[in-house]
C-alpha cells in the first residue's frame, strides 16, 4: 500500500510523537496519523480511538488496507474513558476545538502525568484550550503553526507538571510559546495578523450588540503592540 500522506495540521503533530512511543489518536477518524506513524517506524503500537462508529470504520479500513491490523487497537470510546489502564505515553487529540479538547482532557485524570506527552492541535478556541491548560498545571513545552486548507493552526506539545501558571490574554490568544519563542516562526506574523482580525471582529461586534467589549479590547492592545514591535524583532 502506498504510505499514508498528512496534511499540514497533522504532520506537525506527528513530528511530536516520539520514537517507539505507545500511542492514541483520539478522535481518528481515518486514522491517518497512526498509520502514517507505524509506517514510517516511528512508533511500535497504536490505539486509534472515537466517540463515532462511521470514523471507526473509517479508521479500521485504513489499518485493514494498510495490512497494520495486528499493531492497532481501534475503541469507539467518548475521549480517553478506557484507555487509562494501557501504559499510553503519547496521546494525540487533532482536529476538534479547543473545547472539547479541554473536556476530554479534564475527563480523564490519567493525563495528570508528567511521562505522558499530549499532542493537542485544536481547530477552534484554542485560546480556552490554551487557558485550560494554564489553569490546570499542564506545561507547553512547544508549539507550532501550520497551514492547512488556506488556515492556520496551531499544534501543542504539553505534559501535566502539577503547577498552574498565568497567561495574559494576548499568551492565551497567541501562544505563550509563540509569542516568547517561537516568533522566528514564518508563519508567526500571518497567524498575528488573522488573530487581530477576529478580535477586531468581535469587539465591533460586542460594541454594536451593546455587549462589554472591554476584555476584548485589552487583547486586542496587546496584540497590535506585539505586531508593532514585529518589524523590529
Ligand atoms: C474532524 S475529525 C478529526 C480527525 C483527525 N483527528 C484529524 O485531525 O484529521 C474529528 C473526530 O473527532 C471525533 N470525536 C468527536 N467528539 C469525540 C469524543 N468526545 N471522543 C472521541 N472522538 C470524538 C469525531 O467523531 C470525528 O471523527
Amino acid at each position: 500500500m502506498p504510505k499514508t500522506a498528512l496534511d499540514a495540521r497533522l504532520r506537525a503533530a506527528a513530528e511530536y510523537v516520539r520514537q517507539e512511543a505507545y500511542f492514541a489518536d483520539i478522535g481518528t477518524d481515518h486514522a491517518y496519523l497512526p498509520v502514517f506513524l507505524l509506517q514510517e517506524g516511528k512508533i511500535r503500537r497504536a490505539v486509534c480511538a472515537d466517540i463515532a462508529a462511521g470514523p471507526l470504520s473509517r479508521a479500521r479500513k485504513t489499518v485493514e488496507t494498510a495490512g497494520l491490523a495486528d499493531r492497532v487497537l481501534l475503541l469507539q470510546t467518548d475521549g480517553l474513558q478506557g484507555l487509562e489502564a494501557l501504559g499510553l505515553t503519547d496521546i494525540a487529540l487533532c482536529g476538534m476545538g479547543g473545547e472539547l479538547i479541554a473536556a476530554i482532557l479534564d475527563a480523564a485524570p490519567f493525563v495528570r502525568d508528567p511521562r505522558i506527552r499530549l499532542i493537542l492541535q485544536p481547530m477552534t478556541r484554542a485560546a480556552h484550550l490554551r487557558r485550560y491548560l494554564a489553569a490546570n498545571g499542564f506545561a507547553v513545552e512547544r508549539e507550532s503553526l501550520c497551514r492547512a486548507a488556506g488556515r492556520l493552526y496551531a499544534c501543542l506539545c504539553a505534559h501535566y507538571t502539577g503547577e498552574p501558571y498565568f497567561l495574559t490574554p494576548a499568551e492565551a490568544e497567541l501562544g505563550y510559546y509563540e509569542v516568547h519563542e517561537g516568533r522566528s516562526d514564518p508563519l508567526f506574523p500571518a497567524y498575528l495578523a488573522a488573530r487581530i482580525q477576529t478580535v477586531r471582529r468581535r469587539v465591533i461586534g460586542q460594541h454594536a450588540g451593546g455587549g462589554d467589549a472591554r476584555e476584548n479590547e485589552t487583547l486586542l492592545k496587546e496584540m497590535e503592540a506585539l505586531y508593532d514591535r514585529q518589524g523590529a524583532l
